[in-house]
């Protein structure tokens, strides 16, 4: 069987870091055939990391600004663009017949979100794919085997702290600026959070309160309580405060710890009685991947085989609309209380709210 056609729609950092270095290990399975992105020099640049990681037939692959310039040139499409510009992007490649892997979150509002799903199902030759990476860290899953299998009992309470100065470099104002980035660290960050929980504790989630520092920009500094069912979820979010990188999911017969950073650092199992059941890294099991590389390279492997009707997705449509549906309740909805601000003391009071 012939390779699966590949574009890489936008060409920044996350293509380069992420979906370009995954592929050395699918020769043969998934071709690049074209790298697509607004701005020429970026498409070029991933060229030329192409042909560093020694890409097959990187002399045949085309470069374009717009997917539209290339049609017959890939049947799949990786899409990288910023978050607000990710509807826009996949839409016209579903309704062309282009299978699609999208990134983080699926879109910036719920409208754009479910309107992407009912496109994809209206297109059932097409499939729309989400890029949920975490799933496939060794820790990640470890936690979800042990909330199935019930060997942490009935779940009582998660929380998650990810706060560090931020230090990803995209290579255009796709994180930093509103019309582009849609959030701040809700939206990028707690997307990757709010997935996982999805994943670990099912789709029933009510949001109790949230809080940001956005004064009109994208946020740097959040925090969520929610609800899935009886189990309460404190997290909180930060990319100037080094607050840590861990996560504790306490049930009734054991609490485990993570860190929620690739490769997780050391993890521990306790019982409730206090006896240490295990310390320390958490092998990989299948389809969980112990290197960063691989991580995308199983996602982009899973990718290809689902297109090929061999294989189902790790995370689908429905995960991205969830996960969107998550992000908006936060940001627009009724559990949403201002952040105490007292150093802005012009025309608003102590909790930063304007008069
Ligand atoms: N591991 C991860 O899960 C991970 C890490 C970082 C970023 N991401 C996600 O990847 C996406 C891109 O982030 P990034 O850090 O690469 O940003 P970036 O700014 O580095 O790259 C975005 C690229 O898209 C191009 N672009 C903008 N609009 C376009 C359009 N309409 N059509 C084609 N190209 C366009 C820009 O020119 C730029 O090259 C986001 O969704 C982000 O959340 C995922």
């Amino acid at each position: 069987m012939p390779p699966l056609r590949l574009a890489i729609v936008g060409c920044g950092a996350a293509a380069r870091a992420c979906h370009l270095t995954g592929l050395p290990p699918l020769n043969g399975r998934v071709q690049l055939t074209a790298l697509i992105d607004r701005d020429p020099r970026q498409a070029e640049d991933a060229l030329a990391l192409y042909r560093e990681l020694g890409g097959t037939d990187a002399e045949k692959v085309v470069l374009a600004t717009d997917p539209a310039e290339v049609p017959d040139a890939f049947d799949a499409a990786v899409v990288v663009v910023p978050h607000t510009k990710h509807a826009e992007t996949v839409e016209p490649l579903l309704t062309a017949g282009k299978h699609v892997l999208l990134e983080k979150p699926m879109a910036t509002s719920v409208a754009d979100a479910r309107r992407l799903a009912e496109v994809a199902q209206a297109h059932p030759d097409t499939l729309l794919a989400m890029a949920h990476p975490r799933r496939l860290f060794p820790a990640y899953a470890w936690i979800r085997r042990m909330i199935q299998a019930g060997d942490l009992g009935e779940l009582c309470r998660v929380e998650w702290t990810e706060g560090h100065p931020y230090a990803w470099e995209p290579v255009s104002w796709s994180m930093f600026d509103r019309r582009l980035a849609g959030g701040g660290v809700l939206t990028d960050t707690a997307s990757h959070v709010f997935d996982t929980l999805l994943w670990w504790l099912g789709p029933t989630v009510e949001v109790v309160d949230y809080r940001d520092n956005s004064l009109g920009g994208v946020e740097t500094d959040a925090t969520a309580h929610l609800r899935f069912g009886t189990v309460d979820v404190f997290a909180e979010f930060s990319r100037l405060r080094a607050l840590g990188i861990s996560c504790t999911v306490v049930g009734t017969k054991a609490t485990a710890t993570i860190g929620t950073d690739f490769p997780a650092g050391e993890c521990t199992l306790t019982t409730a009685s206090g006896e240490v059941l295990h310390r320390g890294d958490i092998d990989p099991v299948a389809p969980a991947q112990g290197e960063w590389e691989l991580l995308f390279t199983e996602q982009l492997a899973n990718f290809a085989a689902a297109c090929r009707g061999q294989a189902a997705l790790h995370s689908d449509a429905a995960d991205g609309v969830r996960v969107v549906e998550l992000l908006q309740e936060c940001y627009q909805g009724a559990a949403r209380t201002p952040w105490p601000q007292p150093w802005t003391t012009r025309g608003t009071d102590n909790a930063g709210v304007t008069r």
